[in-house]
């Protein structure tokens, strides 16, 4: 069977890295792609690198384009999905990439994005060790998806598994991101100037403020609490709460993260039974890859690939547990997030259309 699949927000980075994706799936089709400043120009005008939907054109991001499809994957900004989404049949697995979705409790959704809060979907990061499973469990059948910010499940994909066994503390994480302007979506903004960029790291967010801090709360509650739990569940909501310090810093690079992220060690917790902790959540995984001992990922690793890649390391002296993990923002950081989401909920192998190898150099 070929899923008729619509794409929202086409003529962006996050909608242009699912088109490059979707067009090598061999179960779904792509047969509408929307924009908004670009409605009406041909798809390979605006998204050069897309040769073989050449024959697409941008149309407006409306309920009415958008239906009648499969499969829709939403790529607009925040606050932007909500309002259009709402308005497709049930049946119609949605995807969002875009933060609308993401954030089960409406207070924090007031306090790092505000406007309307449009309700909790699915969250869309399989690997997500919760309870005796995973968050695969519960994309199953699914049909509307909250695709992962790329900077909150690369942190919560390092410090899940130390969290969920209990071998490091969930408070006083702290996490230093590099990050590429990418993640910021293609519109103009100063900041993301290729003069203010070339040959600098600017730290930005800084303090408390990033609006990924509360996706990275939610995903270590859920980490931490112990039982099949049902990530709305009062047991779960009663899971104390991760306290993290969150720095991301752009560097020149257009795609990528590598985040370092870092947790206080249990005391008493031996190395051996901290990577067996990120041993046991990942071993079976396709795209999360635990390194051996003493192999730390790089970005250059993991571009265009559906992968994240973590190198774990325990500091004696300091007390702390040291993770570095490598993820492409487009792909594994969103689009392929998306993708790879969508083919569980609809029972299609898991890996379809994906790919574990990355661009080198
Ligand atoms: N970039 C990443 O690495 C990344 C990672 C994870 C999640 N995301 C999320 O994905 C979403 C898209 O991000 P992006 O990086 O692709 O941004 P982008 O490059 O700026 O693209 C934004 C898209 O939304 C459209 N758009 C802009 N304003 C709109 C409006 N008022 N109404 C309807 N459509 C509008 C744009 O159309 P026109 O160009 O035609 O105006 C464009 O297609 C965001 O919510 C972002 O948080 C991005």
């Amino acid at each position: 069977m070929v899923f008729s699949v619509a794409v929202a927000g086409a003529s962006g980075y996050a909608g242009g890295e699912l088109l490059r994706l979707l067009a090598g799936h061999p179960e779904f089709e792509v047969r509408t792609v929307t924009a908004h400043s670009n409605a009406g120009q041909r798809l390979i005008d605006v998204q050069p690198s897309l040769r073989s939907l050449a024959h697409l054109t941008l149309v407006d991001t409306t309920p009415q384009n958008l239906s009648g499809h499969d499969v829709v994957f939403v790529a607009l900004p925040h606050g932007k999905s909500g309002e259009i989404t709402a308005h497709l049949p049930a049946e119609t697995l949605v995807v969002d990439c875009g933060a609308d979705h993401r954030l089960v409790n409406s207070d924090d959704w007031a306090a790092f994005y505000g406007g309307d809060y449009f309700g909790a979907w699915t969250y869309g990061v399989p690997e997500l060790p919760i309870g005796a499973g995973k968050q695969r469990d519960r994309l199953v059948g699914a049909r509307r998806i909250a695709a992962p910010g790329c900077n909150a499940s690369t942190v919560a994909l390092a410090l899940a598994p130390g969290i969920h066994a209990g071998v490091i503390e969930a408070q006083d994480l702290v996490a230093v991101l590099a990050v590429g302007p990418s993640g910021a979506g293609k519109s103009l903004k100063l900041p993301n100037l290729a003069a203010e960029i070339l040959g600098s790291a600017n730290p930005y967010a800084v303090g408390g403020t990033h609006r990924h801090i509360p996706e990275i709360v939610q995903s270590l509650r859920w980490a931490a609490a112990a039982g099949p739990a049902d990530p709305t569940s009062a047991a779960c909501a009663s899971s104390p709460d991760a306290t993290i310090s969150f720095t991301p810093v752009i560097v020149p690079m257009s795609r990528g993260i590598l985040a370092t992220a870092t947790a206080r060690l249990v005391p008493g917790t031996s190395a051996a039974a901290v990577r067996a902790a990120w041993e046991d959540a990942y071993a079976d995984e396709p795209f999360v890859h635990l390194l051996p001992d003493g192999h730390f990922p790089r970005t250059a690793d993991v571009l265009g690939a559906n992968t994240a890649l973590i190198g774990l390391a325990v500091d004696e002296a300091a007390g702390r547990v040291v993770t570095i993990t490598a993820i492409d923002n487009l792909v594994k950081g969103t689009a392929g997030a998306a993708i790879q989401s969508a083919n569980i909920a609809l029972g299609l192998t898991e890996t379809l259309g994906l790919t574990m190898n990355g661009v080198a150099p």
